[in-house]
Order: structure tokens, then sequence, then C-alpha cells
């Protein structure tokens, strides 16, 4: 089987996406699959053939190597944010005839944008959304207005970024100017949203051979001010306990919350899903969906994957059986 590994973009998240590559393509059964890492840029899309680029030719999704030409069985895409996880690629894939590894193209264009995503989710039982009003940047904006009915903290994010790039918590009225310019940066849409404080989750959901599996909930404890970049991906940082330390009847109703969102949503494939058990109660606030979640051998769901006793190679295995028929 021909696997097209799709990685790079072009957003803040390159880095993360050609780390997640990384270890899909060694994880990877070789035995089953021929891994070709294509790297997705603006303008281009290449195959590296040692010391050749090869272009690929868009028009049927190929490359030539060594005067033979090679099409693809799957597409595997692992780029973070545009045009990868908003639905860009599904759409170009649908139309070549490519079955790929993640939501399709409206699932993944809803899921990018946070402020939609929120709306969809918010009628799940037991799944609640934390109060937010979205920016857009050629509009006029009373910031001191929009502030006023909220509750500081805030948080300021693009609304269809990712891996926190853009964004910023900001305490008062003072840092909220510099906050949204910073966060127009990354998308001419922004959600400023209160901060909800409590214990932070995160879990990845998968349809597996076709059965939508729950993985074990991370719990982040982080050492920052909140789950920023840095955070994320610098060692030590942060301390990421897999599987959480919760009862088994909150596991319980998170797989459960979960499930409904991912069902809601019409997921396929791999997506980790990011939320908040506000302090001193037993709600569950819902950030987002990530629907390319990171895969460097250290991100949430490959750490999921083995608490669940799988490895990776099965694990990938098992979402690209369930998706070619
Ligand atoms: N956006 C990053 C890659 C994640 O969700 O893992
Ligand atoms: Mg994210």
């Amino acid at each position: 089987i021909n696997v097209a590994l799709l990685a790079g973009g072009y957003t803040g998240e390159y880095e993360v996406s050609i780390n997640s590559a990384k270890n899909i393509a060694a994880s990877l059964d070789a035995s089953k699959y021929k891994v070709y890492t294509i790297l997705i840029g603006r303008n281009e899309w290449v195959y590296q053939n040692g010391e050749e680029t090869i272009h690929v030719d868009k028009n049927d999704f190929s490359i030539t190597v060594d005067g033979e030409k090679i099409k693809f069985d799957f597409a595997f895409i692992t780029v973070h944010g545009t045009p990868g996880e908003d639905g860009k690629l599904q759409g170009y894939l649908d139309m070549i005839g490519i079955p790929y590894n993640t939501c399709d193209s409206t699932t993944s264009a809803l899921t990018m944008n946070k402020a939609y995503t929120k709306a969809i989710v918010n009628g799940i039982h037991g799944l609640h959304t934390a109060k937010s009003v979205q920016l857009h940047q050629k509009d006029d904006h009373d910031i001191a207005a929009i502030a006023a009915t909220l509750k500081f903290p805030l948080f300021i994010k693009p609304n269809n970024g990712g891996s926190s790039v853009g964004m910023s918590k900001v305490y008062n009225v003072s840092g909220l100017h510099e906050a949204i310019e910073k966060a127009f940066k990354e998308d001419d849409q922004i959600l400023i949203e209160e901060f909800i404080k409590g214990r932070e989750f995160s879990i990845g959901i998968a349809r597996l051979n076709g059965k939508v599996t729950v993985l074990p909930a991370t719990e982040i404890i982080s050492s920052k001010d909140f789950f920023d970049y840095e955070a994320k991906y610098t060692p030590g940082v942060t301390n990421e306990v897999t599987p959480a330390d919760i009862s088994a009847e909150k596991n319980q109703q998170i797989a459960e919350i979960v499930t409904q969102a991912y069902l809601r949503l019409n997921c396929r494939g791999m997506t980790r899903v990011d939320f908040i058990l506000l302090e001193g109660s037993e709600d569950f606030y819902f950030i987002e969906i990530n629907t390319t979640p990171g895969q460097s051998a250290n991100s949430l769901i490959p750490q999921q994957v083995r608490a669940a006793g799988m490895n990776v190679t099965e694990f990938y295995g098992q979402l690209i059986e369930g998706t070619i028929k």
C-alpha cells in the first residue's frame, strides 16, 4: 500500500507537523505500507528523494520517481492548521478519490473554527462552554465595552489556530489591546474567552477498524500560567499524566461526553478533545477538538495509545484499515 504522508503546511505549527510526520513514518508497519513523505508548501508540494526534489503532479496526485509514476492508495494527513486540518486537503483528496485518515472536509472546516464548534457541542449533556465573544479584524471594536461583558482573566485566541500560537491570557483591560493584535496576526477572526479555572484534560478518540474507541485521558499540569506553545513542546515544563488520576466514574463521564462530541460533529479518524473540569464543580468545559492532533513521539495521542496497552504501529494500522475498503 502506497501511503502519502502529508506534512508541513504554512502556519506556526509547521515544526510540530514535521515532528509528527517523523514519528508516523517511523511507526507505520514497513511490511505493509510504503511511505512517501510529501511536504505541503504554499506553492509547491514536494517529495525529497535523496538529493532530488520531486514535485507532486497535483492533477492526479502522483510523483514520478526514477521514471516510474507512483500513485497513492491512502493519504495520511498530519498537517496541523491550514491546509490539513481545515478541510482543504480533504476536499482535494475527495475530488481525486483517495481515502485519508482524518474527518471529512465539512467537519474539518467546521472544527477548525473554535466558535462554530462551541455552538455545536453546547447542547451535549454535561458539557459546557466558556462565555466568549468573536471579533472580525475588519470591524470596529469597542474593546472596553466588550471587556465589560466578560469576566477576567480572558484568553485571546485566533479562531482557527493551534498549539496556542498567537494566544494570550490577559488579566485586565490594559493588556487586551496588544493580545488582540497578536491574535489577529494569525487569523482575521479571533475569540475572547473567559478563563475557566480547574483541572485540564485532553482525550483521544478514534475509529479503529471502524469502531469508535476512546483512549485513556491525560491530565495536563502546566508549571506555566497556561498550556502555551513552550509548555506544549518543551520537555519538563508540563507534567502530562496518562492515564489521568481520576475516579472511574469521572473517567466514564468524560468518555461519554467525548463520544457525544465526536459523533455529533460527524468525526472520522483520530481526534483529541481538550477540556477543563471547573474547580469546585462537576462541570466539564469544552475547549476545542483537534482533528489532526500532534503525533510526535511525546505527543498526547501516542502517550494515550501506549497507556491503552497498544503501540502506535498497531494504532495507525487500525486507523488506516478502517478507512481503506
Ligand atoms: N494542534 C496540535 C498539533 C495538537 O492539537 O496536538
Ligand atoms: Mg489545539
